[in-house]
């Protein structure tokens, strides 16, 4: 699922440009004989420039998928093993925006498309973590913790740099917080955690219980499931929580199919 773009700051410049071009040619219209035929060039100019900017806007989309796709595979490059799972991740943050969007007009369609790259892209930071770390099969010292919980971090530091990512690098900076303020980098709580991160949460965790690891089999999906319901309230936004396991509960055989190990598919 390769997420659509968004218009940036540049092209929403390049629109009231253009916009004002059509306003302009409207006002001559209004001014006069004298006027006419200045008016009537500009009238001709104003479907070339409305041209100019869609093309302005479908390059500058086409960009910003591909900057999201090349994160992605230097990501899969890294061997992040986010692959599958940032896949699977944004596919189910959409499912829960789409479900919650029909009780909060707020989320529109571009604040999902944000939800769905965050979803994509929230562990991008763990290419500044040093692999001796990230691939450590013991148990973690404090000071190699500490590095790991530097990644939501390092991915917005990344992803705030590009244009119409802000909100996107806000949800990946904040996936790491607990609903009781107990989580990282910023201990926020309840609703001070964007409501992105707080989806991001859920679904990142949850995939994680039921994934495979070199060195321990996934959970059952539905002690997963017992888990996040456990997990409400404390690590989780409960209403996200509920929302995401009234899908997963709905979809049960397609879940326990997407998260089986290959080989028993
Ligand atoms: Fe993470």
């Amino acid at each position: 699922m390769v997420p659509t773009a968004q218009t940036g700051t540049a092209c929403a410049r390049r629109i009231r440009r253009a916009a004002s071009t059509i306003a302009a040619s409207r006002g001559s219209q209004r001014s006069g004989p004298a006027l006419l035929e200045a008016s009537s060039n500009t009238q001709a100019a104003a479907p070339q420039a409305a041209l100019r900017v869609k093309r302005l806007e479908e390059r500058l989309a086409a960009q910003h998928t591909a900057v999201i796709c090349a994160f992605n595979q230097l990501l899969d490059l890294k061997d992040l093993g986010t692959g599958l799972h940032s896949t699977r991740l944004a596919e189910w943050a959409v499912r829960v925006a789409g479900h919650l969007a029909q009780q909060d007009e707020a989320l529109e369609e571009e604040w999902r498309r944000d939800l769905e790259v965050a979803a994509l892209l929230h562990d991008i930071g763990k290419i500044g973590v040093p692999d001796h770390i990230l691939n450590k099969d013991g148990p973690l010292t404090p000071e190699e913790r500490a590095i790991i919980q530097k990644h939501s971090e390092y991915g917005w530091t990344i992803l705030r740099n590009f244009p119409g990512m802000e909100r996107t690098s806000l949800f990946v900076l904040h996936h790491h917080e607990n609903y009781d303020g107990t989580g990282y980098p910023a201990r926020l709580a309840e609703e001070e955690i964007p409501l992105g991160a707080r989806i991001v949460a859920v679904v990142d965790s949850f995939d994680a219980m039921v994934s495979n690891r070199p060195y321990r089999a996934g959970l059952p999906v539905q002690e997963a499931m017992r888990r996040v319901e456990a997990a409400a309230g404390t690590q989780f936004d409960p209403r996200v929580a509920q929302c995401f396991l009234a899908i997963v509960q709905s979809e049960l055989a397609e879940v326990q199919a997407a998260t089986a190990p290959l080989d028993m598919r």
